[in-house]
């Protein structure tokens, strides 16, 4: 292949341009821009392709055949199951358990056909320990191969039904002069694996590592280059993860997988609503349902205030957004005239769960206003509820779907919105309340 000319490559971004700078224009890095050679189309560019437009009436309906992955949490964020031919990146921290669910999730689908692992970062023998822990059997093929070209050939022999590649950033292809790990290698490969797809007819499964950043290493251009993308989330020190979905042309991104590693590899989680609740009746505790995706998720917020000795009191929030907190603690000594700016603040949601939903607004302020006023909720009694900055209660989405997981968990006292306009939800008793003021009256 012709390799004359030469380009220059943003390795934060994937910027193309002809000539070196020291910025990149498209992402404003600094010094990030990298010459590659250009590969040319094998056969160039013809006009005619011989391809002509056809009316969506002539086309056949045919759902995708999909094969389960016997692994019900991420056949849920995969839509169903996987797809021949597609592409599926799963990134996220290292460590967090990307290569031990696509072990598992191999060992499951060989009983469907040939499945083939690709490692660029362990040794056989390292396959082989991780295999075992988690209960992966024998027929499983293994091959530790970072070359491109042995990978493709290896997969026209054997044509498995999923090749799992871990991780694309090891993966190298011997046409492109630069390192692995850069976007043009990332690139490249990525091709070739989307190739692999379409002619061999298997779902292949990319293991992508991210940047500090919290971007997927070799950036965006690996996004659009495959059919889903998944991204592994949780935190390292806690045991529960979750895989979430941002695109997928097979299925819903409104769906979540929930995991916890265990000794023997991951293990789904079905019911998560127990995972995020410690059941303490002490004071600054309150419990509220948010909705990942679209699942409702019970979760408990805590807080504890002290006096401050510092000029300016410490607001330390873990598991949600520092920045509402203070927003939040803003209305409430404002719109209720509790007074908390010479105590410092700190809350958390249990167990490493992070909380974006509005609807959890009021529990964080109900959980602070507990620990101040030394109150408490009555027993079995959950919150809803959104703040606005007048200190009313506003409504919230899929009010039905959170009132029901409450039902499902044993709770019978639900405050809500009154503006949801909800009179009577079998086996709950809703309590509605307008503003910040009446909901503190149902502390005791
Ligand atoms: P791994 O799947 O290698 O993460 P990634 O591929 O995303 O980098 O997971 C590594 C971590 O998981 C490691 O710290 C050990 C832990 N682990 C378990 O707790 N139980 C197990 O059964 C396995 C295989 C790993
Ligand atoms: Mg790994």
């Amino acid at each position: 292949m012709a390799k004359d000319r030469t380009k220059f490559v943003c390795g934060e971004c994937g910027y193309e341009c002809g000539k070196w700078m020291g910025r990149c224009p498209s992402c404003g890095s600094w010094n990030t821009l990298v010459e590659t050679a250009v590969l040319e189309p094998v056969g160039g560019r013809t006009l005619s392709t011989g391809s002509h437009a056809v009316t969506l009436a002539s086309v056949e309906e045919r759902d995708a055949d999909r094969i389960s992955t016997g692994i019900a949490e991420l056949d849920r964020v995969l839509g169903g199951g996987i797809v021949a031919g597609s592409t599926v990146l799963i990134g996220g921290d290292p460590g967090i358990g990307k290569s031990t669910l696509l072990m598992q999730a191999a060992g499951n689908l060989v009983s469907s056909g040939p499945v083939l692992y690709v490692s660029g970062e362990e040794s056989k023998p390292q396959l082989k320990l991780r295999a075992s822990r988690c209960g992966v059997d024998g027929n499983l093929l293994v091959m530790t191969e970072t070359g491109m070209a042995a990978i493709e050939a290896e997969a026209e022999r054997i044509k498995p039904i999923a090749l799992i590649i871990d991780s694309i950033q090891t993966m190298v292809n011997a046409e492109v002069t630069s390192a692995a790990g850069s976007v043009t290698q990332i690139r490249e490969a990525t091709a070739v694996l989307a190739r692999i797809a379409k002619v061999q007819g298997c779902a292949v499964f990319i293991v992508g590592h991210v940047t500090k950043d919290g971007s997927i290493a070799g950036p965006r251009i690996l996004e659009h280059m495959v059919d889903t993308v998944l991204y592994f989330e949780g935190d390292r020190h806690d045991s529960f993860r979750i895989l979430r979905s941002i695109k997928n042309r097979f299925g819903s991104t409104n769906e979540i997988g929930i995991f916890e590693m265990c000794g023997d590899g991951m293990a789904e989680v079905s019911d998560p609503s127990h995972l995020f609740v410690s059941g303490s009746s002490s004071t600054g505790c309150c419990v509220t349902c948010i909705m990942e995706g679209n699942r409702p998720i019970i979760v408990e917020i805590q807080s504890l205030l002290t006096s401050t000795i510092f000029s300016n009191p410490r607001r330390m929030a873990a598991g949600m957004d520092n920045n509402r907190l203070m927003l939040l603690l803003a209305v409430l000594e404002r719109r209720a005239g509790v007074r908390i700016s010479d105590k410092d603040v700190y809350t958390n949601a249990v167990g490493g769960i992070r909380v974006d939903d509005r609807g959890a607004d009021l529990a964080i302020l109900l959980a602070v206003v507990g620990s101040a006023l030394d109150r408490r909720l009555p027993e079995r009694t959950a919150v809803i509820g959104e703040v606005s900055l007048t200190g009313e209660i506003r409504s919230v989405s899929r009010l039905s779907a959170r009132m029901g997981e409450f039902v499902r968990r044993g709770y019978t006292r639900i405050i809500v919105p009154h503006s949801a306009g909800l009179n009577g939800v079998k086996g709950v008793e809703a309590i509605p309340i307008r503003s910040i003021k009446e909901a503190i009256k149902e502390l005791i």
